[in-house]
């Protein structure tokens, strides 16, 4: 075994991490822990496993994300399923979880609802970590949908999918549902195209699930537009995950379509500004 994972520490000679993700893909693989890898290098792998590991190894040699080879992510302590269809859910969406429990615990009656879910897992582990409350999730790829669904199930929470256009789906339901708190949640495509050009590393993700135009913040206008002309009396607080270079860009939109927001914008646990605090009631 240990010759095998010298020859894979060699063929990712210059990936960031060579030994980790030789390991991690081996004992994948193997469907032991790494622990075992280390306590056990007189370990025979069978030849298919050897086959299987040298493929996957190829493909990471390729840049391809290990959460894709081996098919889930860990976030917020749980593991989500990916696939090459949704984005593969990032640490610092972390902080976006962390403060929509907060503003749930502060509350009532809560809705929440989930724009643009992806692999479902921002409203997945907000729903792990609180009391059940009706949850909404939209996003408009079917294929995110198909692997949200099958994240809630294991984790066991209750999620209505929708599919559709940003808020779209919700808006007549949003004007049965008065006299309540309404969170809406939204990690959209916020990443330029010269962004993601520069990036050779996010060419494996969906582009649609990463790039929007008008700098990156088209998606989130029409995110607001769409709040804006709600039927009123509304009490909603969104949450909007950024690029920390959008603070003043995103800023200058929430004062065009909702003027008496409140707005604040919070640090990721790395010091850049991140994540967007709305809160609006009219
Ligand atoms: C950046 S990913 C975020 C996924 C997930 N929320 C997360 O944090 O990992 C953006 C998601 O928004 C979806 N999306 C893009 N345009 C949309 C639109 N107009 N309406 C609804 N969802 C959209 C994409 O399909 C993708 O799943």
């Amino acid at each position: 075994m240990r010759q095998l994972l010298n020859w894979a520490i060699k063929k990712l000679r210059s990936s960031d991490s060579p030994v980790l993700d030789s390991e991690v893909l081996l004992s994948f693989v193997i469907k032991k822990s790494k622990e075992f890898l280390l306590a056990h290098p007189e370990f025979s792998p069978t030849k298919k496993q050897i086959s299987q590991f040298k493929k996957l190894i190829t493909r990471r040699a390729k840049c391809e994300p290990i959460a894709y080879l081996v098919g889930h992510k860990q976030f917020y302590g749980f593991a989500f399923e990916v696939n090459k269809n949704i984005l593969i859910p990032r640490p610092e969406t972390e902080l976006m979880v962390e403060k929509i429990l907060v503003e749930i615990n502060k509350q009532k009656k809560t809705v929440l609802i989930d724009v643009g879910t992806g692999s479902g897992c921002v409203p997945i582990s907000v729903l792990k970590n609180t009391k059940q409350i009706q949850c909404f999730a939209i996003d408009i790829s079917q294929k995110a949908l198909t692997i949200a669904k099958r994240n809630a199930k294991k984790h066991g929470v209750k999620i209505k999918f929708l599919r559709g256009n940003l808020l779209e789906p919700m808006v007549s339901r949003l004007a049965r549902l008065k006299n309540q708190k309404i969170i809406i949640t939204a990690n959209l495509p916020y990443l330029t195209t010269k962004q993601y050009r520069q990036n050779p590393g996010l060419h494996f993700e969906p582009k649609t699930a990463l790039v929007a135009d008008k700098s990156g913040l088209s998606l989130y206008e029409k995110l607001l537009k769409q709040i804006s002309l709600l039927k009123k009396p509304v009490d909603i607080t969104l949450f909007l995950e950024i690029d920390p270079r959008q603070s003043a860009g995103i800023t200058k939109i929430i004062k065009k379509y909702l003027l008496q927001a409140e707005v604040k914008i919070k640090n990721d646990y790395s010091g850049k500004k991140r994540l967007t605090i709305i809160d609006f009631r009219a």
